[in-house]
């Protein structure tokens, strides 16, 4: 008999309104795939954006969706050939599929094992399903295109929200000096997780204030907001430095930057290293809010301000 479930989710594109939270068939499980049960289910601000519709004709979608692309969870059962992981194991996922439709905001998800880490043991779900969105984007973007460097310094523009947290916790593993841009009530946030200086970016301007600090300029900027902060940061930028957004595709930058785009991709080798880095007490999660289910569209109300603090999760 097949199995239901209770999800958020819409029907139609448009705002926070069109979510409900209501009863829906748990897809069948086919071959290589998990059924697991949701724990807790990390929210970011791509989910708002997908709801609205931003990205309709980017990406195949399926009416109605479940949001959410992270999740912490149980495995529940195997699908023929699904044998990573055993009933009962804890996990975690970036659970972006090609086609949006099945998200975690949900009490089950079905999803290839292919997708699924071990859950770092020493945290909780909450913590972990904070952890793959944005902290394989930090990674991506610091260890992979920019290639961070010991011993380099480090601009990051929105650091003390999902991906900027993790971006400071990584840069700082690398051995890396850390400058982390956001609103003054976060700076302590971010000295806590490891930056070595911080800048208002509502009272300072931000190539000036950097440009104090090291007066040679940065090696790295990793652009979490891109805009007319961005812009101000460029001015700190080392002639030779290197220039991480995940928000600019590129207008705008002067073509002689070396620049580079970051769409996060799943990657369970190294959500691997993010939970060791987790288990070692090095990587922590700030998790600022936890919605149950219901408040779904309230969580991505908040996401969407793009002023969180850490990460926000919603609970099945
Ligand atoms: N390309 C990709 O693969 C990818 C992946 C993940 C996220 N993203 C995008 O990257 C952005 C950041 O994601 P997130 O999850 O880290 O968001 P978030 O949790 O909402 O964090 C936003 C951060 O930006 C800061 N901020 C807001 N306005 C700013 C401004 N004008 N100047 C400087 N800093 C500002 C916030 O600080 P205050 O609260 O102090 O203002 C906060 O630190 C989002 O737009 C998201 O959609 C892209």
């Amino acid at each position: 008999m097949a199995k239901e479930m209770r999800a958020a989710n819409y029907s139609e594109f448009g705002g926070p309104e069109k979510v409900k939270v209501s009863s829906m068939e748990v897809p069948e499980l086919k071959e290589g795939e998990v059924l697991i049960r949701v724990k807790a289910a990390g929210v970011n601000p791509v989910d708002a954006v997908i709801r609205e519709g931003y990205y309709k004709d980017m990406m195949p979608h399926s009416l109605p969706v479940i949001p959410g692309w992270d999740v912490s969870g149980v495995v529940e059962e195997r699908g023929h050939a699904a044998r990573r992981f055993e009933v009962g194991d804890e996990v975690y996922a970036y659970a972006r599929r090609p086609e949006v439709k099945w998200g975690t905001f949900a009490e089950y998800i079905v999803i290839p094992d292919s997708y699924l880490a071990r859950k770092p043991k020493n945290i909780s779900h909450d913590e972990a399903a904070g952890i793959p969105l944005a902290g394989l984007t930090a990674y991506q973007s610091l260890y992979g295109a920019g290639n961070l460097q010991e011993g380099q310094r480090v601009l990051i523009i929105g650091a003390s929200g999902g991906v900027g947290s993790f971006g400071i916790q990584l840069a700082k593993i690398k051995g890396a000096e850390v400058v982390g841009v956001a609103s003054d009530k976060n700076h302590a946030y971010m000295r806590e997780l490891g930056a070595d200086h911080t800048i208002d970016y509502k009272n300072q301007h931000i190539g000036q204030a950097a440009k104090e600090i090291y007066p040679d300029g940065v090696d790295l900027i990793f652009d979490c907001t891109s805009g007319e902060s961005l812009q101000q940061g460029l001015m700190a930028l080392k002639p030779s430095g290197k220039l991480v957004s995940i928000l600019n595709q590129g207008e705008g930058i002067d073509p002689g930057i070396d620049f580079q785009w970051v769409f996060v991709e799943p990657n369970v080798r190294q959500l691997d290293h993010l939970r060791e880095l987790a288990e070692a007490g090095k990587l922590k999660v700030q998790v600022s809010q936890t919605y149950p289910l219901t408040e779904a569209a309230e969580a991505l109300k908040q996401i969407h301000t793009l002023h969180t603090t850490g990460k926000i999760v919603v609970v099945p």
